[in-house]
């Protein structure tokens, strides 16, 4: 039995066929590069039947045929948007294996697989590519409901592929709302939460984050958060550039501050 296998070993050597390397970039982010290769270097000893093929995604989605001498062809997804003059090296038997994809856009994000064949045997390799965007908009809203709670609203739009949002306070990720929606082919993503003010430090930093996990992107904005919310200022905020003389500017505001409260206290005891 044992020289059996051993002897198909040796023929499966003989007749192998063999990616030995597979290039395919992990992310980009669109807009900044106007062509992308897709490579898939093989051996093989034979070349008698070769055809080498690329699939998006499933093999029911072929999108390049290359059958050499012949001239490669672009399929499916692929039509029209491939440099099918591209070679990547001087060998009449692997020069047009790769595929060189013109303005490539997000819709292209998938997994790619390449298909190597002869009469003999045929191996195969899968990679994926993303190709992102960045959000167009994103915004963190603190807004307070009332003495007790506070409205913690954060929302990315125009992000591919699909985002996550998550929401700190002081640190610690918060158990939010969360809603995701894709219009014209870009995702808009809102994540929401209520929380009591008295659970956090007097002063607190308030993040969301943005995660694309195909593209291994992150983005964080923040916001400061005071539980004693500190008094509206009073000057007009026109004049905010007088804070470079804060002394002054100070003790208007505490004044007025201290009027309001002894003409609300007053009026307190007109009442009773
Ligand atoms: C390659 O394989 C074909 C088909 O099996 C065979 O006819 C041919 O002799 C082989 N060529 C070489 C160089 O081994
Ligand atoms: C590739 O396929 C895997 C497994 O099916 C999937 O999780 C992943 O999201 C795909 N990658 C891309 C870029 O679509
Ligand atoms: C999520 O929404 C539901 C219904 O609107 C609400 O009852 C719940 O408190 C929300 N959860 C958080 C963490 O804000
Ligand atoms: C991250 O988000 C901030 C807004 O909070 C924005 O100004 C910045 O451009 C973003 N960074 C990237 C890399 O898009």
């Amino acid at each position: 039995m044992l020289w059996l296998l051993k002897l198909s070993i040796i023929a499966q050597w003989v007749q192998s066929v063999r990616i030995v390397n597979m290039r395919v970039p992990e992310a980009i982010q669109y807009g900044t590069r106007d062509k992308v290769t897709l490579d898939c270097e093989y051996n093989t000893r034979n070349v008698t039947g070769l055809v080498v093929k690329w699939f998006y995604n499933d093999r029911s989605q072929q999108v390049y045929q290359w059958i050499p001498p012949q001239k490669p062809q672009a399929l499916g997804l692929l039509k029209h948007k491939l440099d099918l003059n591209f070679k990547v090296s001087n060998d009449p038997y692997t020069q047009q294996r790769a595929l060189r994809i013109v303005q490539p856009v997000p819709e292209l994000t998938g997994n790619y697989t390449c298909v190597v064949s002869t009469f003999l045997a045929e191996d195969e390799r899968t990679r994926p590519m993303t190709i992102f965007v960045p959000e167009k908009k994103f915004e963190l809203v603190v807004d307070r409901l009332n003495n007790v709670l506070l409205d913690i609203i954060c929302v990315v739009k125009g992000v591919y592929p699909m985002p996550e949002l998550a929401i700190f306070i002081a640190n610690r990720p918060q158990e939010a709302n969360s809603s995701i929606k894709l219009e014209e082919g870009r995702y808009t993503a809102v994540t929401s939460v209520v929380v009591r003010v008295e659970a956090f430090p007097p002063t607190a930093e308030t993040l969301c984050c943005v995660h694309v996990p195909l593209a291994n992107y992150h983005n964080c904005t923040r916001k400061i958060f005071y539980r004693d919310e500190p008094p509206k200022p009073l000057v007009h905020p026109k004049s905010a550039h007088t804070q470079s003389v804060p002394d002054r500017g100070n003790r208007l505001v505490h004044s007025s501050y201290l009027f309001l409260l002894i003409i609300v206290h007053l009026s307190r005891i007109v009442v009773t």
